[in-house]
């Protein structure tokens, strides 16, 4: 656990610009955010006004968030939402945090997608990709599937909230699925259970992150089902991580896709690949 440097002493008086200056080792936009959700203000009206006092409840709640903030507990399960694709999610520690570079998966499916598509998100967690590709095209029939059910119960709060019409199934990977689709999306887990990176995801699902083979295992799984659930010149796209792309084509093409490639995210790094399946 890091060490707080939040001041417990509730019956002191600190303004918020007071408070902010004390939490110098946390990102200064972290400690804005803190304070517009704990007080209900927005960003200008923090920046505006860094002599309002806090009450002692505000402060120790403040503290408490900045904390869990130095303990690696991601801003978006404190605040119990998370934006993506311009949508204001609901998350849970029972889902992911939806990443910005996952938007990339979504805009490369949006490009493939015809009037008449139906599209499956495997792994869907928050609804992430499968709310924001049915948000763009309401006239197309998008499925999400997760093998976690509290995951889905997630899914299904966002999907009611934002009124966007999503069908939600159980399922590890294509188990207990029936059906074909044009197009198949996942961001499933790929990180290798060795990644010294993992000790600052403790916070997040480790089911929703980890893979073996040096985090390949699901991915393998997936490419090697998905064509028994593509419809004739179906796509299947996949995001990765950044050292995986080389070895996602070759397993493409292994399992007989055509039209391999794979597209670079705003960092540059190739981080979705993609392929075309044609019944012979
Ligand atoms: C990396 S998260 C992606 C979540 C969401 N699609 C996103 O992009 O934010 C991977 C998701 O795959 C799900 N998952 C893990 N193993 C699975 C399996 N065997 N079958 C189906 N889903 C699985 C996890 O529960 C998690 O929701």
């Amino acid at each position: 656990m890091a060490e707080s440097k939040a001041n417990t002493n509730a019956s002191e008086i600190l303004t918020t610009g007071q408070w902010i200056k004390q939490q110098d080792d946390l990102p200064r936009l972290d400690c804005e955010l803190t304070l517009c959700y704990i007080l209900g203000v927005n960003r200008a009206s923090v920046l505006a006004c860094p002599e309002r006092p806090l009450s002692a409840d505000q402060l120790i709640e403040t503290n408490r968030w900045a904390d869990s903030l130095r303990n690696d507990v991601p801003f978006a399960y404190l605040a119990g939402e998370q934006e993506f694709w311009g949508l204001k999610l609901a998350v849970s520690r029972n889902v992911l945090v939806p990443r910005p570079e996952t938007e990339l998966l979504v805009e490369c499916a949006l490009t493939l997608i015809k009037s008449g598509t139906n599209i499956l998100d495997l792994g869907t967690g928050s609804g992430a990709i499968a709310l924001a590709i049915a948000s763009e095209r309401p006239d197309i029939k998008v499925t999400g599937s997760d093998i976690s059910i509290d995951a889905l119960l997630v899914a299904k709060k966002n999907s009611m909230s934002l009124d966007i019409d999503v069908t939600l199934k159980q399922s590890s990977w294509f188990e207990s699925l029936t059906g074909h689709w044009q197009i198949i999306v996942s961001n499933p887990p790929y990180i290798d259970p060795g990644d010294p990176h993992l000790k600052h995801l403790h916070a997040e699902p480790q089911q929703a992150l980890i893979a073996d083979e040096q985090g390949v295992a699901d991915l393998r799984k997936i490419i090697a089902e998905a064509p028994n659930y593509l419809k004739n010149k179906g796509w299947l796209l996949l995001e990765h991580g950044f050292d995986q792309a080389q070895q996602v084509r070759l397993l493409l093409e292994q399992s007989g896709f055509q039209a391999v490639g794979s597209h670079r995210d705003l960092a540059n790094i190739e981080r979705v690949t993609l392929g075309q399946y044609i019944y012979e």
